[in-house]
């Protein structure tokens, strides 16, 4: 089915280079089975219900908190209804890590095009949903918007997005720290040491790791995203909870691990080539309460 003709926008995983991705270097990043879907009905109020399901005890999206983004798209759709919108997911969601502010306002952008027959692109929405991700947290590099609309997985450099296309699917499990993060305030953290960034030592990681990619070089692409969540940790971006569940995951088998999105909560992803390392990864991580999704990259959604 075209994207165009249903209400969802994608969630996805940053594999390499978040934050490094706000000043310009490319990072790598894929589409995930998570997605939310929208619909909305012409009102006299604003209202947005949020039926997603959650993987810990998050609380819901509120409309105080998104009001702003969301009132910012529609301004910038020429819709000035107001609206009850209603997002629900398909997968119970984890507590940050996945882009799901971009998601929803994807998700929200075409059904306002389909509600009042807009006619508009794949374009024009990743657009209408950057507008709306700046009122999020400033400076957004457009990761977010991008993958939520084009899904898949691709290099995402200068608003630029490159396909990368993989010979099979990579197993891979998330893992929650129920901590839900505030993207803009360790954006604005990391954004404080911006002259002492580590940029030639991640560049060198993000080469070899579209590299691995090119090759299915699995053993190596774990490597990488150990030695980028190294980098991760000298720009403040993880913290002790999400380094242990780095560490847990990694000790149980996992051929490389890190965090994954803004940091400090949310998500971290390990890497688990084959269902029974998969399995045994994902466990661990339960027997130390943690929840787990198991699920796989280059399997896109919405991909085209
Ligand atoms: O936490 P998420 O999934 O919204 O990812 C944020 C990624 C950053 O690189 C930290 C910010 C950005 O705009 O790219």
């Amino acid at each position: 089915m075209s994207s165009l003709l249903c209400n969802k926008g994608s969630g996805k995983i940053i594999l390499f280079g978040e934050h490094f991705v706000v000043y310009g270097m490319p990072a790598i990043v894929s589409a995930v089975e998570h997605a939310i879907e929208a619909t909305v009905h012409p009102n006299n109020s604003y209202k947005l219900i949020d039926n997603t399901k959650k993987l810990s005890n998050t609380t819901p999206i509120t409309w105080a908190e998104s009001k702003q983004a969301i009132t910012a798209m529609l301004t910038h759709l020429n819709i000035n209804n107001p609206l009850h919108i209603t997002i629900k997911s398909n997968l119970a969601l984890p507590s940050g890590g996945l882009g799901i502010s971009a998601a929803s306002l994807v998700a929200i952008a075409r059904a306002v095009n389909n509600c009042f027959f807009l006619g508009l692109t794949n374009e024009q929405i990743n657009e209408a949903a950057y507008v709306g991700e700046k009122e999020h947290h400033g400076t957004p590099s457009g990761i977010d918007n991008t993958a939520a609309t084009y899904g898949g997985m691709f290099v995402f450099e200068r608003g630029k997005r490159k396909t990368i296309g993989l010979r099979n699917n990579i197993d891979v499990v998330l893992i929650d720290s129920g901590i839900r993060v505030n993207t803009k305030e360790v954006v604005a953290d990391v954004k404080k040491l911006e002259a002492a960034l580590p940029s030639s030592q991640y560049k060198k990681i993000f080469s070899q790791a579209h590299d691995a990619l090119h090759k299915y070089d699995l053993k190596a692409l774990g490597e990488l995203m150990n030695e980028n969540h190294t980098l991760l940790q000298q720009i403040t971006a993880s913290s002790n909870i999400i380094d242990n569940i780095v560490s847990i995951a990694r000790d149980a088998g996992a051929w490389g691990a890190k965090l994954t999105g803004a940091g400090r909560g949310g998500l971290a992803i390990a890497l688990t080539p084959g269902k029974a390392l998969q399995t045994q990864v994902a466990q661990t991580l339960k027997n130390h309460g943690l929840a787990t999704c198991a699920t796989s990259l280059g399997t896109s959604v919405m991909g085209r």
